[in-house]
């Protein structure tokens, strides 16, 4: 069986394209070196593990790396999935997603003052974070430490914002507010809708049944769905 590793992700757009709220020198080094950077540390574990047998290692240190490593690595692609350029990006969410943020926050106003401020807040390096708990279908947001502390288990993230300082240096120095303030203007409302669209798909076959996802029909599937949907109206 062949045995996979981690591989950077084109863009989903230019590096060019993002500007001026993030520029093209900025995007290219955050791309190009920091996310190459968690792929190639990721990639150096998954050798490790090939070497087995023969190899000693210290499973605990190991382990750390390879959440650092792994945690860095998906959260920059997430993080450009939902970015996009102009007219695309930025405006404000609709749909199921605008439905929840209300459910939730109260507001669109209230959700994007609170998620600025767990980016603004987060201390060093680290994330904002939109999450859906899987058990109360609530949204939450997550402040990620590095890219791996405070992570709740199971819950599906839905959009995220890298407030590394390697994110933003080039463009706003210290000034981490006007960057997470630029961000609202290049979010894909559109990807994290249809994150969160999968993501209660996946959840209202649990609710309907308590079934496993992985065990069912991809009609039956649907069907429980719409069974569900009409619950909630
Ligand atoms: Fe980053």
């Amino acid at each position: 069986m062949v045995k996979k590793i981690y591989e950077l992700p084109a863009l989903p757009y230019g590096y060019e394209d993002l500007a001026p709220y993030i520029s093209k020198e900025q995007l290219q080094i955050h791309h190009d070196k920091h996310h190459q950077a968690y792929v190639d540390g990721a990639n150096a574990i998954l050798q490790k593990f090939d070497s087995r047998p023969g190899l000693e290692f210290d499973v605990k240190a190991v382990a750390k790396e390879l959440s650092f490593h792994v945690g860095g690595f998906l959260l920059h692609k997430l993080f450009w999935e939902n970015m996009a350029p102009a007219p695309k990006g930025g405006g404000e969410p609709t749909g199921t997603l605008a439905q929840y943020i209300n459910k939730d926050f109260g507001s669109f106003e209230r959700f994007k003052q609170e998620f600025s401020q767990a980016a603004n807040s987060t201390e060093g390096s680290g994330w904002a974070a939109l999450t859906l708990c899987p058990v109360t279908d609530r949204l939450f947001i997550m402040q990620v430490e590095k890219h791996n502390i405070n992570v709740i288990p199971n819950f599906k993230v839905l959009m995220v914002l890298d407030v590394w300082e390697h994110a933003y240096y080039l463009d706003y120095k210290n000034v981490r507010p006007s960057y997470v303030e630029a961000f609202w203007n290049i979010v894909n409302w559109e990807e994290v809708n249809r994150r969160i669209e999968i993501e209660i798909l996946a959840n209202s076959v649990n609710l309907v049944d308590n079934r496993r996802v992985l065990d069912m029909k991809l009609e039956e599937f649907k069907v429980n769905f719409d069974a569900w949907l009409e619950s909630m109206k």
